[in-house]
Formats: C-alpha cells, structure tokens, sequence
C-alpha cells in the first residue's frame, strides 16, 4: 500500500487550520482526534500538522483545559449536535479529551524541527497537564479523574456502565449522528440520553461541579504519564529543566499500578470514584499502561492481550472490550470492535516491551484492514469487516505514520 489514498483523505477532511474527523459524523475539530492527525500529517506537511495542533491550543481555556470540540464557525449548527449552542462556551465544548498531545508536538518537532513551535506549544501543554493534576484529582490518589464518558474517548465502554447507571437520560433533543451512522454501531438513545444529562449539568455548574459520573480511567492516565515523558524530551530540546516531567509520569505511572491494578486479574480497571469500587469490565483502557516503558506489570498485562480475552495477534485489531463477555458487541462503537488509534498506542506499548513480532503482526494487520475497509472508524474483530464512518482521518493518519 502506498499513502495515497490516506492522504487524499486527509486533504478532503482539512477545513483550512485544522482536520475534521470525518465531513459527516463528526464536522468540527476533535481534540485526541487530532493529536493522532497530526502524528500522520507530520509526514506530509510538517507545516499542516503544526497549524493543526496551533489551532487546538488556540481555544485552550484560561484554566489550561484543552476542550474536547473546537466548533468550526463555517460549519452550520444542525451538522453537529451537541453543537455550540448547547455547550454555551463560545466557539468550544468544556468537556476534555486523553492527553495525547505532548506526544504529538513531540512527533511533530522531529519529523521538521522547529524551535518556535516548540516553544510556543510548551506552556500551553503545561498549563494543560496542571489542569488535569490540580483541578481532575478527585479521588485524591494523584490520578485524573474523567467526569464524562466522551472525556475518556471511548463513550459506552463497558466500564462506564456502572457509574453511568446514576444518571436519568435527558430526552427531548435529537440526536444527529444517527442520520450519518448505523444505530447498531453507535451508544444507544439511553447512553445517548445520559451522555446530554451529564453535559447539560456540568455546563450548568460553569463546568465546575461533576456530578454522579466520576472515575478514574487507566487509559486517559496512562496517556498522561506517557505525555509527560514526551514533556521532558520537549523539555530538554529547548535546554529547560526535564527532571519534574520525569517525576510527573513516574508518580502517574506508581499510582495507576498501585490503584487501578488487579494482580489477580492481571489487569487495569477503573475506579468510580463515587463508589471507590473498581469496575468490572476488561476493556481496551486498561492495555493502555502498555505504551509506559517503565511498567513493572508488563508482563502480567501482556499475558492477558495475549490470552482469550483480547486475543492480540490472532484477531483484527485490539478489541475494545473482552471477548469472552456476554455483552461483547462486534460493531457497537467501544463495546468490542477494534478502533485503529488503540492498535496504534497498543503497538507503541509492544516495542517498548520488545514484543517485536506481535508489533509487526499488528502494523501489518492494521494496515491491511485500514485499506479494505475504507478507512472505517472501527472494525469487528473477528471479521474485520469496517463499522462506523468511513474515510475517517485519525485511520488514515495513522496509516501514513505506520507506513513512514
Ligand atoms: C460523538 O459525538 O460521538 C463524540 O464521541 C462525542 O465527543
């Protein structure tokens, strides 16, 4: 496969300053969504993927929070609901996404170096990380805590299924993604429903107050100790002290295996932190400590990607929820299909920890499925066979990374 056809999807998905997901489901500017754009255009156009990240961090709150949509002001209020009206926060929603994009303007410096973006990008993502240590710790274990599921990425996981039972579902708006996607491979009207409520009283708060939905995600955690280890190599590029970077993700990555793992279980669950107890369900967050080089639970970790539950190198992907589960869906959004950018960070984890045949099992799986599916969003694991939207950028993206 050459990058053409991922290219010419991100040429028609880019809006000018910054890349829409895809034209219909999603037709503004995501946050972690373009952080893994930006890893692809970096081989492309050093300059498109810089001006993509700028763009971000231009509606960067006074708080440091990076929000999780950046509404395109060309883009008409019904393409998109919860759309700017909804959220009452000018041009942005007030919710967040993982921390991916130290990481990314890290990539991005490399591909092309450039000390100016460097530096301008490096208090912002500062002011972003204390947002999440000083403002997010509710459960005071020195872990972030997410307040909405669409803050973790992975919007109906299994693992929010308990803390998301407390909420009564908003009725009364419309939904929008459906007339651009299959019901079966979207959240259900309940989760949807639940999903406005949740927003709807957060906003409510001056996006202050959290409300029943509270917890601790492995995965949103790891990516932050991961960003941090990206900080301290941003650090040293511009000759600033690293050291507090290093000792930032060293804690991040003490607390996530001191709380967040059963060694039992040989896995990462998280936490509701209005109940303190761990969630059940093994889901693909709780494989993201494996992009964290140092991790002592590695072994234990990739014992169980390996097993039945997600079946890493046997199956299409790394599956979003475990196999084995009675609820496992192969084409309901996080509920079991495999997503790419997971496959991608997943890969990453592999080489750290030298499992560097099962890292080019994957890279060659996800870059055939990629290809036969259209770019879709996601993929059935058993199948392969593409689910949700297609020509979708971050699947792309990473294509073109994966084939740099
Ligand atoms: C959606 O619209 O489905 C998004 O995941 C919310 O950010």
């Amino acid at each position: 496969m050459d990058v053409t056809r991922a290219a010419a999807i991100l040429d028609r998905n880019w809006l000018g300053s910054s890349t829409v997901p895809s034209r219909s489901l999603y037709p503004h500017q995501w946050s972690w969504d373009s952080a893994f754009i930006a890893l692809g255009l970096r081989h492309l156009s050093p300059a498109r993927a810089r001006r993509e990240l700028r763009t971000l961090f231009a509606a960067q709150w006074a708080d440091g929070r990076v929000p999780h949509i950046v509404f395109d002001p060309g883009t008409p209020p019904e393409a998109y609901f919860p759309g700017p009206g909804f959220w009452r926060a000018g041009r942005t929603s007030g919710l967040v996404q993982p921390p991916v994009h130290a990481r990314a303007v890290l990539a991005v410096h490399e591909a092309e170096p450039d000390q100016e973006f460097l530096a301008a990008l490096y208090p912002k993502l500062v002011a972003w990380h204390d947002y999440l240590r000083t403002r997010r710790d509710a459960g005071g274990r020195g872990l972030v805590a997410i307040v909405h599921p669409w803050e973790s990425g992975m919007d109906n996981s299994p693992a929010w299924d308990g803390p998301l039972a407390r909420v009564t579902p908003s009725t009364g708006f419309v939904r929008r993604d459906l007339a651009h996607g299959d019901a079966a491979d979207r959240p259900s009207d309940e989760d949807y429903g639940r999903y406005v409520r949740l927003a709807a009283d957060y906003r409510d708060s001056g996006y202050r107050a959290f409300g029943e939905f509270v917890v601790e995600d492995p995965g949103f955690n790891a990516l932050l100790a991961d960003a941090e280890l990206a900080m301290a190599e941003i650090a040293d590029a511009l000759g600033l002290p690293s050291s507090g970077h290093r000792e930032a993700a060293a804690r991040v990555a003490k607390a996530l295996q001191e709380t967040l793992w059963d060694s039992a279980a040989g896995f990462f669950f998280a936490r509701d932190v209005r109940t303190g107890a761990l969630t059940p369900a093994y889901t693909c967050a709780g494989l993201l400590p494996l992009v964290l080089p140092d991790l002592g639970v590695a072994p234990a970790l990739l014992a169980t990607a390996t097993g039945p539950r997600f079946r890493l190198g046997q199956v299409h992907g790394v599956p979003s929820h475990d196999l084995t589960a009675a609820d496992f869906d192969p084409a309901r959004y996080w509920r079991g299909p495999s997503w790419f950018n997971v496959g991608w960070l997943v890969r990453q984890g592999l080489l750290h920890h030298g499992e560097h045949a099962l890292a080019d099992r994957l890279r060659d799986d996800l870059l055939a499925t990629a290809e036969e599916t259209g770019f879709a969003e996601y993929c059935d694991p058993f199948t392969g066979e593409g689910h949700g939207t297609r020509s979708f950028s971050w699947t792309a993206a990473l294509t073109v990374d994966l084939l740099a």
